[in-house]
């Protein structure tokens, strides 16, 4: 039977990084990984170029049941400690919006500075951790060709997102084997879907963006949305989505910080046989100003015919667009899980299970899930951190 200190379940961000804080402390440290490379997120995420960080990644841009939790691991791993790395690594980044920063290069930059960091742990791929038992303070992880012994197990395995890229259920499976609670995962920064009804009028919209705002269930955002031929998706839509629950109506500002209504009242009153699509689309893209004008029944009406209460409406239907989207397109094609490992059983200073000495639980396997906008990978290294520092 091999022996370390640590194994390290997932060679993704929080995996890779923990291993690296870990060897800090002079460990020896193996990392197992079902995938044949490290770090596939990685090199996907940010469109290729990864958002590595946000600046404004404190506690308030995170969803959990518990939202204090998460703020000690992040405020002893700031995003600029991370900025330190890449910059001494000499990676060319730039902040693009927002505080999200993103390699100007490619994405694997960052999984080969994790790789360098780590240089000394023992790397392991295509390997798939089949049973992890405990005998005394001991955990035995039996993966097939090999066994290891350790006193401490680090599970960085992800969540459930992108199947295909190799995401399971594994740590959630492993928690509740060790007694730890979970809090139901679903998935988070999704496209949402439309019922066939809402899909008439969405559907020959597809490929339009617009500006847009969207406040739900305490999260509010302001940012692109693009109509696809499934439904709405783009930035303020995942943003949202992470808040919205199944069944629940959403209000859809599609002109914020105009008064649509307001708007069209005045440009009648300066007379003329204008159509009113042609004002919307003053206001709106042309091919969704006529859409909304044509579900009105006023696709060949002039303004000057209109009365205020029929421009309110039509204001309202902009200003106010209320949708029930049907469902989300699921973990398919989601970029995080919400829910996972329930906060309350692990120990926010070290992520390591309160009943359990030399469980840890970091990255997105715990219910700690951030905005869109490289809070996700903030979490992650700080997650990782906190548990490579103290195990
Ligand atoms: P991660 O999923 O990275 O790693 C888990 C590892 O465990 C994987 O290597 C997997 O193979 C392995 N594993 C799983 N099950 C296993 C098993 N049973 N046995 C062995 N190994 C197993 N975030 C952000 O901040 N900025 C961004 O730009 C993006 N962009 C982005 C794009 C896309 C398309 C997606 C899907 C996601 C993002 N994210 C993001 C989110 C970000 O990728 C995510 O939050 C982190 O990768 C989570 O890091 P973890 O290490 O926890 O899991």
């Amino acid at each position: 039977m091999e022996q370390a200190d640590i194994v390290i379940l997932g060679a993704g961000a929080a995996g890779l990084f923990c291993a690296g804080s870990a060897l800090g402390q002079g460990r020896r440290v193996v990392v197992l990984d079902h995938a044949t490379r490290p770090g596939e997120k990685i090199r996907i995420s940010g469109g290729g170029r990864c958002n590595f960080t946000n600046l404004a990644a404190s506690r308030e841009r995170f969803l959990s049941q518990n939202p204090r939790f998460a703020a000690s691991a992040l405020s002893r791993y700031r995003p600029e400690d991370f900025v330190d790395l890449v910059d001494r690594a000499g990676i060319a980044w730039h902040e693009k919006t927002q505080g999200q920063l993103f390699c100007d290069g490619k994405a694997t930059q960052i999984t080969d500075m994790l790789l360098n960091r780590m240089r000394g742990a023992d790397l392991r791929l295509g390997s798939q951790p089949r049973s992890i038992s405990q005998i005394g303070d001991r955990f035995i992880v039996d993966a097939g060709q090999h066994k290891v012994e350790a006193s401490r197990i680090v599970v960085a395995t992800g969540g459930k997102s992108i199947p295909k890229m190799g995401a399971t259920g594994f740590a959630y499976d492993l928690a509740q084997q060790f007694g730890l609670r979970l809090v139901e995962t679903r998935a988070g920064l999704v496209p949402l879907t439309f019922a066939e009804q809402d899909l008439a009028l969405c559907r020959p919209l597809a490929g339009v963006a617009i500006d847009a705002q969207i406040a739900h269930n305490g999260g509010k955002f302001r940012d692109a949305l693009l109509f696809t031929h499934r439904g709405i998706s783009g930035p303020v839509i995942l943003q949202i989505s992470s808040y919205w629950q199944p069944g629940e109506t959403l209000l859809i500002d599609m002109a914020p910080g105009r008064d649509v209504a307001q708007e069209l009242k005045r440009q009648r009153g300066q007379g003329g046989r204008m159509a009113v699509a042609t004002a919307l689309s003053a206001i709106l893209p042309e091919r969704l100003a006529a859409a909304i004008v044509a579900e009105m029944g006023l696709a060949d009406a002039r303004l000057a015919d209109q009365p205020n209460a029929r421009l309110e409406v039509l204001g309202a239907r902009v200003n106010r667009w209320p949708i029930r989207p049907v469902g989300t397109e699921g973990y398919r094609t989601a970029e995080v899980t919400l829910g996972g490992i329930d906060t309350r059983d692990l120990d926010a200073k070290t992520m390591q299970a309160r009943h359990v000495p030399g469980l840890y639980f970091i990255g997105e396997c715990v219910d700690v899930t951030g905005w869109l906008g490289g809070y996700n990978f903030q979490w992650a290294w700080a997650s990782a951190d906190a548990a490579g520092k103290a195990s």
